[in-house]
């Protein structure tokens, strides 16, 4: 079995199991909706555009809601089936909306990592890496968007490196920081000029901060704040490292403005686990 059709069996047991649990989603779902939707509900046409990366079996989103101010929904994921699941839980009227891409692999590196895990690259593969696997990757989607959300994806495939490579090998960083890039980049090439882009990542777990225990009223974005002081949040997405990682490509620094943390909130993922999710909002500048 190849790395894409195990990280792909990977994603599907994962996404089945997570269904039982879409009703613990809910505050997830308020959240990571809010954060997408314009506004409050209105009743003219909808005449924006929205694409989920991640969006899997779409538990975490209210489609219903987007769908009155986003005319067309394109969700992205590996998993069709996944995809295919959200899709026959719309109405008829979010159905007409929506537009399904899979299997896509958002990563653009996973058909590469058997090859970069016995270290047959050179450092050029690498440096071009994210130019070439974003355009592939927004060339297959093909359109842009007012609104491009990153759906709590980014850590998974991170995951999915380090469960090929392995932290101590030579190139876990390298690759790493290639695919972080890869990820901005699509992100970037995927909205219009003066769209948004979204990207939520769940940044940190019960075992780095005790936020079942966490008293009624506390400040999740001060929390946020003292986590990444104290390094205790999942390094390749540190929200703070992210920014920094698209303030210093040149790409990016052209293309992506005024990054703050739009929200920050919990999300209780069965009995078992709770997450700490943040969403980091920039906007697309540039005209190109
Ligand atoms: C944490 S889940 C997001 C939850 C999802 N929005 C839902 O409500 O089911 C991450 C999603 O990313 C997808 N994913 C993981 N790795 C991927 C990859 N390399 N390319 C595309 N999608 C991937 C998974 O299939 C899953 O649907």
């Amino acid at each position: 079995m190849s790395l894409t059709e195990a990280e792909l069996e990977r994603q599907r047991r994962s996404n089945v199991n997570a269904l039982r649990y879409s009703e613990a989603f809910e505050n997830h779902r308020r959240h990571l909706t809010e954060v997408v939707a314009p506004g409050p509900r209105s009743e003219s046409a909808a005449t924006g555009s929205l694409c989920v990366l991640g969006a899997g079996n779409a538990c975490d989103l209210d489609l219903e809601r987007l769908s009155w101010s986003h005319g067309a929904i394109h969700l992205v994921d590996i998993d069709r089936e996944a995809l295919e699941r959200a899709y026959s839980r719309q109405s008829p009227r979010v159905r007409s909306q929506l537009v399904l891409h899979a299997p896509v692999d958002l990563s653009g590196v996973l058909g590469r990592l058997a090859r970069w895990r016995s270290l047959q690259v050179s450092a050029e593969e690498l440096l071009h890496t994210p130019e070439l696997a974003s355009a592939s990757l927004a060339s297959k989607i093909g359109t842009r968007f007012d609104v491009v959300l990153s759906a709590c994806l980014l850590s998974q495939m991170h995951l999915s490196v380090r469960q090929a490579l392995g932290e101590g090998h030579p190139l876990f960083e390298a690759v790493a920081y290639t695919l972080t890039l890869v990820h901005l980049r699509t992100l970037s090439r995927l909205a219009h000029p003066g769209g948004r882009v979204v990207l939520a990542t769940d940044v940190a777990t019960e075992a780095m901060a005790p936020l079942r225990a966490l008293p009624a009223g506390t400040d999740l974005g001060l929390l946020l704040d003292q986590l990444i002081d104290d390094g205790h949040v999942f390094g390749v997405v540190n929200p703070r490292a992210l920014e920094q990682i698209a303030a210093d490509d040149p790409h990016l620094a052209r293309e992506l403005a005024s990054p703050r943390i739009r929200d920050t909130w919990l999300w209780h993922n069965g009995p078992e686990r709770i997450f700490l999710v943040c969403a980091l909002e920039l906007e697309r500048t540039a005209a190109s």
